[in-house]
């Protein structure tokens, strides 16, 4: 395959892009891209240089990257409570991590343009009748009439709206003090008390209060970067021609930047060497990121490598692997290897929600809690085995107590999806069973890291 050397934020136009969007009204698409291209960004260059600076960090096995968040951002859920129960769930973990890895937490979010969705099926059928399927609501929307599954431009403005709100009100929250280490109660989410982790929590949320305390008492000043903790946000990178809309050249900067998300990644469906998604996403600046499943072959794994990081720069590129926990053994030792023998700095994140997902008998997708930790775990050992390190997780979450994952210390059972089950995607673990996974995490590292 020949690569043009020529790259141009619209230069994707000349490949194959999988799981795009029919709009039935081009000219009304391209005044919306037109509109797009002038509205201010949502992210800066500068906070992008540093997020890759921090992901270079968490390569060299120096910090541990934990990106969550919902499967698919949905306009109704742009509210106030969802989105500070979200941001609390992930700092709370994150409190977690730092104490319990001894290392810092770079905190990525999926949201704020986590809105658009790669689908296996381009229709759904329901009772007789069939419909182009919803792909998320910069697309399309939820509900099964002809109307809402027709493809509307006009929603990438709305998305990015959105994605503008959301990321002011978390940047307001974290400038006001919200994610002030000295003050944890900030995040409680009220079920604290009742859950079967709360002690455990409580314990470790008291011995980083005294660890400051501590510093603070013997340094005589207060203790630097707890009071103000940075928030990264992440996206797939799907609808190209919104992506291609907030990429910018920047003042004084070299390159260009992809300003709608600090961290965009290339889904399992659009990872083809030939296709739109990789031809984009060589030619941007931001640190980027790839699912990986098992279908991608060594050979695929090295020219993704060659393609998207040519000058191997640190932090530039994550792979995110998602094999599933009986398959993880099997597949993830020959993509370490790969890998390694073309010499590429890459940073591995297991994702373990994708490769879990199963159907119960009384039709809810969902995951279960054990194949969820036990894909972690032992990606965290094939990596320790093949001289590599697992240096994040990506997980799909929520803050509010719904019951979409099975298992978990309540031991959530087949019969309890239906009481709480929200997600128009994918099963997310409720804020229990985030916040085990975390302290599983912590669990799996430091039996690893004394052995
Ligand atoms: C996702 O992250 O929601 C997703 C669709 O993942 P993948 O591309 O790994 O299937
Ligand atoms: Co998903």
């Amino acid at each position: 395959m020949t690569l043009s050397k020529h790259w141009q934020p619209d230069s994707w136009r000349n490949h194959t892009a999988l799981q795009q969007p029919n709009y039935p009204d081009q000219n009304a698409l391209a005044a919306v891209q037109m509109e797009l291209s002038k509205l201010p960004p949502l992210v800066t260059s500068a906070e992008i240089q540093s997020l890759k600076r921090q992901i270079a960090s968490a390569q060299d096995g120096k910090s541990f990257l934990l990106q969550g968040g919902d499967c698919a951002e949905s306009f109704s859920d742009c509210e106030s409570a969802l989105i500070s129960n979200r941001l609390k769930v992930l700092l709370q973990m994150s409190l977690v991590l730092v104490h319990g890895l001894r290392m810092p937490v770079v905190r990525v979010g999926r949201f704020a343009g986590q809105y658009a969705k790669p689908r296996s099926a381009d229709l759904e059928s329901k009772d007789g009748v069939t419909l182009p399927s919803y792909r998320g609501d910069f697309i399309n929307g939820p509900d099964f009439t002809e109307l809402a599954r027709i493809p509307d431009p006009r929603r990438m403005v709305k998305g990015h709206a959105r994605s503008a709100m959301t990321m002011n009100f978390v940047r307001s929250l974290i400038d006001g003090g919200f994610a002030d280490l000295h003050h944890p109660e900030y995040w409680d989410l009220g079920w604290v008390s009742q859950s079967p982790q709360s002690e455990q929590y409580r314990k470790l949320v008291q011995s980083v209060g005294d660890a400051i305390r501590f510093m603070e008492t013997i340094s005589g000043e207060p203790a630097h970067n707890v009071n103000r903790t940075e928030f990264y946000t992440s996206h797939e990178a799907l609808l190209l021609p919104y992506e291609e809309s907030l990429t910018r050249q920047v003042p004084r900067q070299h390159g260009w930047f992809n300003l709608s998300t600090h961290f965009p990644w290339i889904g399992m469906r659009t990872a083809q060497l030939d296709g739109a998604h990789v031809e984009y996403f060589r030619g941007i600046a931001n640190p980027v990121g790839v699912k990986i499943s098992a279908n991608v072959s060594d050979d695929h794994i090295k020219r993704l490598c060659e393609m998207l990081n040519p000058d191997n720069e640190p932090g530039k590129l994550t792979f995110i692997h998602r094999l599933g926990a009986e398959n993880v053994e099997a597949q993830l030792p020959r993509l370490i290897r790969a890998v390694q023998s073309v010499g590429a700095k890459v940073l591995w994140v297991c994702d373990p929600m994708h490769g879990n997902t199963e159907s119960t008998s009384n039709g809810f997708k969902t995951r279960r809690f054990d194949n969820i930790k036990a894909e972690l775990e032992r990606s965290f050992d094939v990596h320790a085995a093949e001289g590599s390190h697992l240096g994040g997780a990506h997980l799909e979450l929520t803050g509010e107590n719904v019951t979409e994952c099975l298992g978990g210390a309540r031991d959530l059972i087949e019969s309890d999806l239906e009481r709480a089950y929200r997600s128009t995607v994918d099963p997310r673990m409720n804020y229990e069973q985030s916040l085990e996974i975390a302290m599983s995490i912590v669990h799996k590292h430091g039996s690893l890291n004394s052995a």
